[in-house]
């Protein structure tokens, strides 16, 4: 096992223990939130820092300097790893705040607070596809073995950051329980960016013209962020993540799926699905 690859268990869930400690944490789960935050709640490979890159360039109203001066993680850091309270506590102004925790975990901290909170999902399909390219690039995370193997350890819940399932069913099944919530689909950012830059901007109630829109559709696009030096990682040294692996802004693309899943791998997670979404009234756009 390399230096990086430690890991820090936290509430029985798994963590990279390179950017998570148990102070870092506690310090998520007891974070005192205000009115003025606005929060990307996501399981990883979801969208997280496409969402990231859509919140900066409407708070700037398409100007693309913030977002190619400023790496995502000091725009919009997440709240549970370790460098956090020296980025939260030197912000000035409304603060982006980034989370992969589980509702479970961040809810006492959110309670009653009135934040803005925006919750991207993705099919698990795809997540899980992103997630195992990751593996292989970020040495802080353990070696997933074949796809197959990291497949069973995804749909059991036994990956860092713990069961997709119960992320995405307890936040989406307690959005009446936080008073100022957005559920956003990477399909549907996907399907109709601009569409998804508007939603946004009216749910931060901040209007944008159509033509800083359009600014700001042109500078969140795949291919625009694959070239910004600010979100797509090249600025991690070799040691955190191996570039020569793969790329983190690697396709982008819905459906990637289908290229690595055997048929009855498919049926395998349609299975699981079917039983574990038993309990939930969420439909997915992929769902039809
Ligand atoms: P792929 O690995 O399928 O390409 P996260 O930020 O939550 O870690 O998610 C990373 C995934 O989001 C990667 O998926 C990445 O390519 C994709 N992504 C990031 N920005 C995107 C954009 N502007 N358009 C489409 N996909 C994007």
């Amino acid at each position: 096992m390399s230096r990086l690859d430690v890991t820090e268990t936290f509430h029985s869930i798994t963590f990279p223990g390179h950017l998570h400690t148990q102070d870092s944490l506690n310090y998520a789960t007891n974070f005192k939130f205000q009115d003025t935050d606005t929060v990307i709640v996501t399981y990883p490979k979801s969208g997280t820092t496409w969402m990231q890159e859509i919140i900066t360039l409407v708070l700037s109203k398409g100007d693309p300097t913030i977002a190619q001066t400023q790496p995502n993680w000091a725009r919009a850091p997440w709240l549970e790893q370790y460098y956090s309270p020296d980025v939260l506590n030197a912000s000035k102004g409304p603060r982006i705040i980034t989370t992969h925790l589980p509702y479970r975990l961040l809810a006492p901290a959110l309670k009653q607070s009135k934040a803005k909170v925006i919750y991207v999902a993705r099919n698990l399909k795809d997540v899980c596809v992103s997630f195992y390219h990751f593996h292989n690039v970020a040495k802080f995370l353990p070696d997933p073995g074949t796809f197959s193997e990291f497949l069973n350890a995804f749909l059991e819940g036994s990956v860092h950051y713990g069961s997709w399932f119960d992320h995405v069913k307890g936040w989406t099944g307690h959005s009446k329980d936080i008073q100022n919530f957005l559920y956003v689909t990477y399909e549907e950012m996907w399907q109709d960016l601009h569409g998804a830059l508007q939603k946004v901007s009216r749910f931060l109630q901040f209007p944008l013209t159509e033509d800083e829109l359009i600014l700001a559709q042109k500078h969140c696009s795949f291919n625009s962020m694959k070239e910004n030096a600010m979100v797509n990682y090249t600025l991690i040294p070799q040691e955190i993540m191996d570039h020569s692996k793969g790329k983190f802004m690697r396709k982008g693309k819905v459906g990637d799926w289908k290229n690595i899943f055997t048929e009855e791998q498919s049926f395998l997670v349609d299975d699981v699905y079917s039983s574990q979404m038993a309990d939930s009234s969420l439909k997915f756009l992929w769902e039809g």
